[in-house]
């Protein structure tokens, strides 16, 4: 018996032996979900040596990094290469004749007991073939040190995959919180396990300028740093002259090449956002000039004290005034040497300018646009904003790029081959699809992770609320009469309320899945029950990983009535089925020896918590959530 055909007795040894064995394979835990999943007879076995079998193409250097990564320093098989394919026990495959299922990030990947291959057109999709495959291993693949004493056996599968959306987008805002360049690697390592191939880096807003722009030093020796602030972000004392700007940072244009090069090295393209006329509190204390405000040489980069009043609605009443001037040819110059800049820096074809938010407060006293809308036959300011998105669009144009903006951009009239972002829902969205507009969805209502995913009473508090199963619910094409026009979709992370890179991680896990499994997985496969257990699988896998995750899809939906005589009732449910609620009204911590929910509870009449936990067959999974009694009045008050 040669060697090889040693090893080949041997794992079938190996698989007999194991396929007896108590591990469950039968479990598949793939997100997003594939197309097409079939699991066959058997297992197969790591073996000792792994014959690998690869394109010369520089282009899959990081997947076999990643292999080697797994298979060779964690799972610890010794990898070796061959040019011969029948030879092979982990084979990469780009196919000479396109398959026109594949397209450009498909790939099928088929598990046999004796080899696995990943074929795909392009070498995208032999990466997340790869991802795919690394989530059959057992979750101790998702460390970084070699794991001894465990079978890495995974199922026998055929599966065919492609995804659904082209854009398949995740939003960092490094703006309002810093964020270093090696963070946003683990952000790109992150969101590509699941496939995610753009990543927007919302890189200017009030609270800072991210990215260096050589004609214009200031904006990052200035506009970078502000008072470091921390408690209830917009609610903080403003800063003063004695106080320390020494909290932020900013890219240097070295620092972008790098993060686009790591980036494309994983299929992702880099997407920068330009926040302009509003949100540009940042750019105006850099350059007072850019503004057509008297006085603003005197404003501070903002560490998050209140500057808009939102009572009445969009747009909000500026307290301070963070826009640049449309009336002032200064600004047109000065966007024309940043879009310069920035279009040289970033390979991708569009440039997002913003647009979201411009209070017009400022603008309605100011003499030179009023002349400039005399000028211009502007009747309104909406169509003052929408006079400086044209001259944007044009000087985006100029530079070889395409524009794309929130859409407010829409009220300007753009050009047709200016893109929307919708995000004030998705009607945004539908209204520029009708008008012949590429579309990405990213509406607040299914796809903001700045939101908390819980209850106010456990979650660290924000103003609105997007729970796991309505962000799985996020379907970019719905409504829409040509979905050709939908590019994909996309998940937003503001950082407001996000100090550190853990919080981002909590903020994004697990709803990132969700809104990964939307925009890739064609939607008669999505399902919700199939989904939160294959979550609850990934949930095992993050704790591997060191990836911090919320756990608030175990906690229930606290609901709260008034009724007649002052009387409060509280309704619990639970988002995925299962739990078992138990509650108390005395302070003291409950379980399963404490009254379990089964119908909506009056709260009794002096007391002053209500305490609520869930647990699934006795073992608590939920946290422990004290809700105020004073609190949850103040909910019925509030409708
Ligand atoms: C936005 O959330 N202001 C785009």
């Amino acid at each position: 018996m040669n060697y090889r055909s040693l090893t080949t007795f041997l794992n079938l040894f190996i698989f007999a032996t194991y396929s007896v064995c108590a591990q469950d394979l039968s479990r598949i835990s793939i997100i997003p979900e594939p197309v097409q999943l079939v699991r066959n007879e058997g297992s197969f076995v790591l073996p000792e040596e792994v014959v690998l079998k690869a394109p010369a193409s520089t282009e899959v250097n990081q997947t076999i990094i990643l292999l080697r990564k797994k298979i060779g320093e964690v799972a610890g098989s010794r990898i070796t290469t061959t040019n011969r394919e029948e030879q092979a026990t982990l084979r990469l495959i780009l196919n000479t004749i396109q398959d026109t299922l594949l397209k450009n990030e498909g790939y099928q990947l088929v598990v046999t007991p004796r080899n696995i291959s990943i074929r795909a057109n392009r070498p995208a999709g032999l990466f997340y073939g790869v991802q795919s495959l690394l989530q059959l291993f057992p979750k101790e693949i998702e460390g970084d040190k070699l794991v001894r004493n465990i079978r890495w056996q995974i199922p026998c599968v055929s599966v065919t995959d492609y995804p659904r959306f082209g854009w398949r987008g995740l939003m960092f805002d490094v703006s309002r919180h810093f964020f270093t360049k090696e963070e946003v690697k683990r952000y790109i390592d992150n969101m590509v396990k699941f496939k995610y191939n753009l990543l927007h880096l919302h890189l200017t807003d009030d609270e800072g300028w991210r990215i260096q722009i050589k004609s214009f030093p200031k904006l990052t020796e200035v506009g970078a740093w502000r008072v470091n602030k921390v408690g209830y972000f917009g609610t903080f004392s403003a800063p003063t002259a004695n106080e320390p700007k020494d909290y932020g940072g900013f890219y240097t244009q070295e620092d972008i090449r790098e993060l686009i090069q790591y980036a494309a090295e994983r299929y992702v393209n880099i997407m920068p956002e330009i926040d302009v006329p509003g949100h540009s509190l940042a750019t105006v204390v850099s350059y007072p000039e850019l503004s057509c405000t008297p006085g603003v040489e005197k404003y501070s980069v903002r560490s998050g004290e209140a500057i808009m009043d939102w009572s009445r609605g969009a747009p909000p009443i500026a307290l301070v005034d963070n826009t640049l001037c449309p009336a002032n040819e200064k600004v047109y110059e000065f966007l024309d040497k940043v879009i310069s800049e920035v279009a040289a820096l970033f390979p991708f074809e569009y440039i997002h300018m913003g647009g979201d938010e411009a209070p017009h407060n400022f603008w309605e006293k100011t003499p030179e646009i009023k002349q400039l809308m005399q000028q211009q036959g502007l009747k309104t300011m909406q169509e003052v904003q929408g006079y400086f998105t044209k001259r944007v669009e044009a000087i985006v144009q100029s530079k070889g790029k395409k524009f794309i903006g929130w859409d407010e951009i829409l009220d300007g009239g753009p050009s047709k081959s200016t893109a929307v972002m919708s995000w004030r829902g998705v009607e945004g969205g539908i209204k520029a699809a009708n008008a012949g507009h590429e579309v990405v969805m990213s509406p607040s209502t299914y796809a903001y992770l700045d939101y908390m995913q819980g209850d106010v009473s456990i979650e660290p508090r924000v103003y609105a609320s997007l729970r796991l199963n309505k962000a799985y619910q996020f379907d970019p094409a719905a409504d829409i009469s040509d979905p050709r026009f939908i590019k994909g979709g996309q998940a937003n992370l503001w950082t407001e309320q996000i100090y550190n890179t853990r919080h981002a991680e909590y903020m994004l896990w697990p709803r990132a899945l969700a809104i990964a499994e939307s925009v890739w997985t064609p939607l008669n496969k999505k399902n919700w029950t199939n989904f939160y257990t294959k979550v609850e699988e990934q949930f095992k896998r993050f704790e591997v990983a060191e990836i911090k995750y919320a756990p608030s899809m175990y906690d229930p939906i606290i609901s709260v009535s008034g009724g007649a005589n002052n009387s409060i009732t509280v309704e619990l449910t639970t988002e995925i089925p299962g739990l078992d609620i138990y509650y108390s009204f005395d302070n003291s911590f409950p379980d399963t020896f404490y009254p379990r929910y089964k119908a909506p509870i009056s709260i009794p009449k002096d007391a002053a918590n209500l305490k609520i936990v869930t647990y699934r067959d006795k073992k608590q999974v939920g946290r422990m959530i004290t809700a105020s009694v004073a609190d949850l009045k103040a909910r019925i008050r509030k409708r």
